[in-house]
């Protein structure tokens, strides 16, 4: 395993729920953590945490965090995309494109924004990771928000496409992909109890590992599920 003091972490959505519950286990580990968040100052202080404004629908946003981080800690290890969004609901059959399009624009231009930016860092790290917080529903279709699934699949695509990209300069890259988790994003669920669905602060003991193994045991995916499903 990698060690992780010295290491630099960038983590977007980390205002909140899995996002936020990595961060808390990154610095936790002695990670230094550049937190991407839409509200600068919601963040309790930490001598090896700085906060940037990141608003996934910006194209200039990530340039300015990436900027930032290396102005303050000189490199990046890793990238963690967590931001995103479920809402609004995207059925088939709904002519109203806005929840797509918004999907698209959140769940994966921002992801491939953010890998664009610190892509050169991270080959320069040698042993850089970047973990992509997608979905099951980035591998089954399993309700009726497809343009989410949708969304998810491509994130998917862009995982395996980073890897691929950066193999040769010692990038790891790996989907994170859980069923129903226990955040904000699943509080209009009320036929499954909280206690039932992943706890974030278990995706993060997993993202941890992830950014922690070596370039000889990388991992493309990771499936985790709160429920028996017959492949999942
Ligand atoms: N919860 C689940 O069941 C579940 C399951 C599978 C996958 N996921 C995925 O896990 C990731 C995190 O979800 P979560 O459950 O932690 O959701 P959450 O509690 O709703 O938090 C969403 C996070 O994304 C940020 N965000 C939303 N839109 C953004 C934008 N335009 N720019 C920058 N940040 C933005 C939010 O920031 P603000 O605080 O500023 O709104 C917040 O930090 C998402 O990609 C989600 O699709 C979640």
């Amino acid at each position: 395993m990698l060690d992780p003091t010295g290491r630099v972490a960038l983590v977007s959505g980390a205002s909140r729920g899995i996002g936020r519950a990595i961060v808390e286990r990154l610095l936790a580990r002695g990670f230094h953590v550049s937190a991407g968040v839409r509200t600068p100052g919601a963040m309790p202080a930490h001598e090896r945490l700085l906060v940037e404004r990141y608003d996934a629908e910006s194209e200039t946003a990530p340039a300015a965090w990436v900027a930032a981080s290396i102005a303050r800690f000189g490199r990046i290890d890793c990238l963690v995309n967590a931001a995103g969004i479920s809402t609004p609901r995207t059925p088939l059959d709904d002519t109203d494109e806005t929840g797509l399009d918004a999907m698209w624009r959140i769940n994966v231009k921002g992801p491939l924004r953010m890998i664009r930016a610190a892509l050169p860092h991270l080959r320069a790290s040698g042993t850089g990771r970047v973990i992509n917080i997608a979905s099951l529903s980035g591998k089954r279709v399993a309700n009726a928000n497809f343009g989410y699934a949708i969304s998810k699949f491509a994130l998917i695509a862009l995982t395996q496409a980073t890897r691929r990209e950066g193999w040769e300069s010692g990038i790891r890259a790996t989907s994170l992909c859980p069923g129903f988790v226990a955040t904000d994003m699943t509080a209009y669920v009320a036929d499954v109890p909280r206690a039932k669905m992943t706890d974030p602060a278990d995706l993060a003991v997993l993202a941890e590992t992830l950014l922690l193994l070596p370039n000889t045991a990388t991992i493309g995916e990771v499936l985790v599920n709160w429920r028996l499903e017959p492949l999942l």
